[in-house]
């Protein structure tokens, strides 16, 4: 009777989320970091991949579930894989990211990356953590709900869509080159969906991603922007997307002809097959970029088709005639933030949007460009023969050469850390209005952390500047989702700008773009005790500095610390 009545208990409090279910499955997985020579526009190269695959395996568990991902390092690289949108809930151990969290794992070594999935359902993904390896060392990472869709429409099936970036080159030479000279990357030589760039590149008919679907099903496509430094535009001619969740967040759905998504970013949206194709049975799907950078961008577009299944008098790939007219125009930042402002949390009964609508703490973070003049031992070949980097707050991140998770854990005192991160720019000046060029564009080194305690409401104001050029960031949040409450072009004003927030459902998620020449004020719980970064998802600026390290410290209650680290946790 008793352990019936126990484990009735338990189920209620599994049923309302404060408990993991006990028969909670594990899933393991096995990575294999390894080389792979992979052939893209009659280019071939040797690939960084997991398993010998690019892009790497699809993670597919269950809301609930224990995970297990042994990672074994066969290459003479050091490396780490990061759940990218897992919240990790005090196993930042298994989160990733190269000396915030963890020491790399090096080349013959094995780390077994171990945490729960609670409380989150829909498409993240995972991909590498360390330099510029996350250009071909990604794949999705699937939570299956527990519940059924909140949307009644029966999907035919699931659809995951990886957008990403191709070097002719090697990448690792691409960034060496870039930390060598202060200068921007060489820009990429295709987008790709799922791997292929699509036939309008040279040698790339084979290489063309091609789904069938049958007409009157929907299906649910599962799109992740895995491009290193590219916010990109993605359409499907002649085919209304229906946008149903982000970043792992069920969203109030709404049709659009295209979406915008950031590096980082995961959205899925519904399509049902309802055209009426001509003779060839296709239609074109297609990306680009959102172009607001000022350095040398690739310009390219990616294509892949629809195919519908049935009859059709030309059975092979046409070569594409017209790109989709939905498909935005690079510059189209209009189209960028309508696009944003329609996404809404579902906010429902079952899937409540726990937005803070008091906040214990504001801390107004600038992201910039910046220039320093160029060493009299080097070359520089950035702008003014100086040398590029990129700061917030005036902070330029530098990485420690240790776990910074673990000194805070084991209460090592270094020096190479300390946790005064400003929370207000050094200097208050007009951010979106300066001068791009004239201005003193130093800034500062080092690893400055923002410490906060356990549960605080915090709230953070991104705000872009001029330095350079104004640019769309998307700032990527580890460990914690946060809530957009507003957007805006030109400076935050602390006064005004508050009083039109949205604390009743806006979208929830882990990467945000912040607007070019504007803000984005986002809110979040630091419920999760640990240390975590926030960065840049385009990997030329984390490179140059644009990050910093949140801490949450631990709370009281038993539930609110982190737990201790696995016995294989790698050292330095
Ligand atoms: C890739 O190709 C190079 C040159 O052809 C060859 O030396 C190398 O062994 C190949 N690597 C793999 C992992 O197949
Ligand atoms: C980058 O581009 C320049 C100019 O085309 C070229 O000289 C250089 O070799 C490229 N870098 C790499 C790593 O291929
Ligand atoms: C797709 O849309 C274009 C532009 O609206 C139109 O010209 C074309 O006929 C449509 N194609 C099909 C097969 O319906
Ligand atoms: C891309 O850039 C190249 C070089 O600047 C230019 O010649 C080409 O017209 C551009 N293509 C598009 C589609 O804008
Ligand atoms: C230039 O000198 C500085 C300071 O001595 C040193 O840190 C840096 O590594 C040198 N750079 C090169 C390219 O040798
Ligand atoms: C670190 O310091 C805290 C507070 O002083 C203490 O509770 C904790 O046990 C220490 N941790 C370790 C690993 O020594
Ligand atoms: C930190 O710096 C201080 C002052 O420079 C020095 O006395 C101390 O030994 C340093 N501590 C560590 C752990 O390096
Ligand atoms: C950033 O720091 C550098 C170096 O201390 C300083 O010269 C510059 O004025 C600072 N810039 C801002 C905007 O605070
Ligand atoms: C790998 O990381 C370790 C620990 O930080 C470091 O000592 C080593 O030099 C790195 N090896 C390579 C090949 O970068």
């Amino acid at each position: 009777m008793g352990s019936h009545y126990g484990s009735l208990i338990l189920g209620l409090l599994v049923l309302a989320g404060i408990l993991p279910s006990s028969s909670a499955t594990t899933r393991r997985f096995q990575f294999n970091v390894e080389w792979k020579n992979v052939t893209r526009l009659c280019h071939t190269k040797q690939l960084l991949t997991v398993n010998g695959k690019y892009p790497g395996p699809t993670i597919n568990v269950n809301e609930g579930d224990n995970v297990e991902i042994k990672v074994r390092n066969s290459v003479a690289r050091n490396t780490t894989i990061h759940w990218h949108g897992v919240r990790q809930l005090r196993t930042g151990w298994a989160d990733g990211p190269a000396y915030v969290t963890q020491c790399p794992i090096q080349g013959g070594h094995t780390y077994t990356y171990k945490f729960t999935v609670v409380g989150q359902r829909g498409t993240l993904w995972w991909h590498a953590h360390f330099s510029w390896q996350r250009v071909s060392v990604h794949g999705a990472f699937i939570i299956n709900p527990q519940m059924p869709f909140p949307f009644s429409t029966p999907v035919q099936a699931e659809i995951p869509i990886l957008l990403g970036e191709w070097w002719n080159e090697d990448t690792e030479m691409t960034e060496m080159e870039m930390m060598l000279y202060g200068d921007g990357p060489n820009a990429s030589d295709a987008y790709t969906i799922n791997g292929l760039p699509g036939s309008i590149y040279p040698c790339s008919n084979k290489d063309t991603f091609v789904q069938a679907v049958e007409r009157g099903k929907t299906y649910l496509l599962r799109i992740i922007n895995a491009a290193l430094n590219q916010e990109l535009f993605f359409t499907v001619a002649n085919h209304t997307l229906t946008v149903v969740e982000v970043d792992a967040v069920y969203t109030k759905p709404f049709r659009t002809t295209a979406i915008m998504i950031t590096p980082g970013q995961t959205t899925n949206v519904l399509l049902t097959a309802n055209q009426f194709p001509d003779s060839t049975g296709m239609f074109v799907m297609a990306a680009r970029p959102y172009l607001t950078s000022v350095f040398p961008f690739d310009n390219s577009t990616t294509i892949g088709f629809l195919k519908y299944k049935g009859t059709f008098t030309k059975q092979i790939i046409s070569p594409y005639t017209s790109l989709p007219r939905t498909l935005p125009r690079m510059e189209d930042t209009t189209f960028a933030s309508t696009f944003f402002k329609k996404l809404r949390s579902l906010a429902s009964a079952e899937y409540p949007c726990n937005v803070p609508k008091r906040i214990d703490k504001r801390v107004i973070v600038t992201i910039s460009l910046n220039l320093q003049d160029c060493p009299p031992n080097e070359t520089c070949k950035g702008y003014q023969g100086k040398r590029f980097f990129a700061s917030m707050n005036n902070q330029s991140f530098v990485r420690p050469t240790m776990s910074i998770l673990e000194c805070h854990y084991r209460n090592l005192s270094t020096n190479a850390t300390t946790s005064d991160f400003p929370d207000k720019p050094p200097h208050a000046f007009d951010y979106t209005g300066v001068d791009p060029v004239t201005q003193n564009m130093n800034t500062e080194f080092g690893t400055k952390l923002l410490a906060v305690p356990y549960g605080t409401k915090l709230e953070i104001v991104l705000q872009d500047t001029g330095f350079l050029n104004v640019e769309n960031h998307p700032i990527h949040v580890h460990g914690h989702n946060f809530f957009i409450v507003a957007k805006g072009f030109g400076n935050f004003n602390a006064a005004k700008d508050p009083a039109r927030y949205n604390l009743v459902d806006p979208q929830e998620r882990n990467t945000v773009a912040v607007p070019v020449g504007g803000w984005a004020a986002i809110r979040l719980n630091a419920d999760n005790p640990g240390v975590w970064f926030i960065h840049c998802h385009l990997e030329e600026h984390t490179t140059w500095g644009l990050a910093m390290g949140l801490i949450v410290k631990s709370g009281q209650g038993p539930s609110q610390c982190l737990l201790p680290p696995p016995n294989d946790f790698p050292s330095c």
